[in-house]
């Protein structure tokens, strides 16, 4: 049994397998799970709609002001909702994916998500994923993983999403664009990605699914005891 409610969050590049073993350790944990990409992927999605020219920062900060962006949890799984309407298909285009980056590297889209992200870790029983989890929105969180893997074995996982989601790619244009938002999410002066002294590193490159989530459940069920 978990004795007490704690935060896991867990970071690391593009494609790495976050989610993934998020959602698991959420479910398994009996946790609500909220993918920050997510909301990053949203706020573009937004933006885009709009037509906002991502250089106009008056523009940008008028368009963030009608951003409205919550979750409704069944069980551990969280929906997006994006003013009122669920979505989640549109997150995942091309079009964002490319310019998700460039979005989450402005400081003011960042301070709004994060306030929202600090809000709904209050109560504790959270896994949360993304960029800056550790290091920004939850630096005292009781269990922080970084996640890394490989960027062929990388490019390989997005490739089956992107696939799943109808868009075919060659893997050489999916590797480039994992690169340019790695180069994007680490060198950035806001909330760069990076490995806090107290991250436990694992590298899934050869796990399943399934070895990661066992190894990373032991963590998490330390430091609820
Ligand atoms: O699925 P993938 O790992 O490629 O990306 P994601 O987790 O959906 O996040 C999309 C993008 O949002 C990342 O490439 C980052 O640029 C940004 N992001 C961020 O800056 N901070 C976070 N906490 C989460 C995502």
């Amino acid at each position: 049994m978990n004795n007490r409610k704690i935060i896991v969050a867990i970071d690391g590049l593009s494609a790495c397998g976050k989610s993934t073993l998020a959602k698991g350790l959420a479910s398994r944990l009996n946790y609500r799970h909220i993918d920050s990409g997510s909301m990053y992927r949203a706020a573009t999605y937004f933006l885009l709609l709009n037509n906002i020219d991502l250089s106009d920062n008056a523009a940008v900060k008028r368009c963030l002001s009608q951003l409205e962006i919550h979750f409704k949890s069944k069980g551990s799984r969280s929906q997006l909702y994006l003013g009122g309407q669920p979505i989640d298909k549109q997150l995942r285009s091309q079009e964002v994916d490319s310019r998700v980056s460039q979005v989450a590297a402005i400081p003011q889209v960042r301070r709004k998500l994060v306030l929202l992200q600090q809000e709904m870790g209050e109560g504790k029983g959270l896994v949360m994923d993304g960029r800056d989890i550790g290091s920004v929105v939850f630096p005292d969180a009781e269990l922080k993983i970084f996640l890394t893997a490989d960027l062929d074995v990388r490019t390989r996982r997005r490739m089956k999403e992107v696939t799943q989601n109808t868009d075919l790619l060659d893997f050489e244009t999916v590797r480039e664009n994992l690169v340019m938002r790695d180069q994007i999410d680490s060198t950035r002066e806001d909330s760069p990605l990076k490995k806090t002294a107290d991250a436990v590193v694992v590298d899934n490159s050869n796990l399943s699914p399934t070895e990661q989530l066992e190894m990373c459940l032991v963590l998490a069920q330390i430091r609820c005891d």
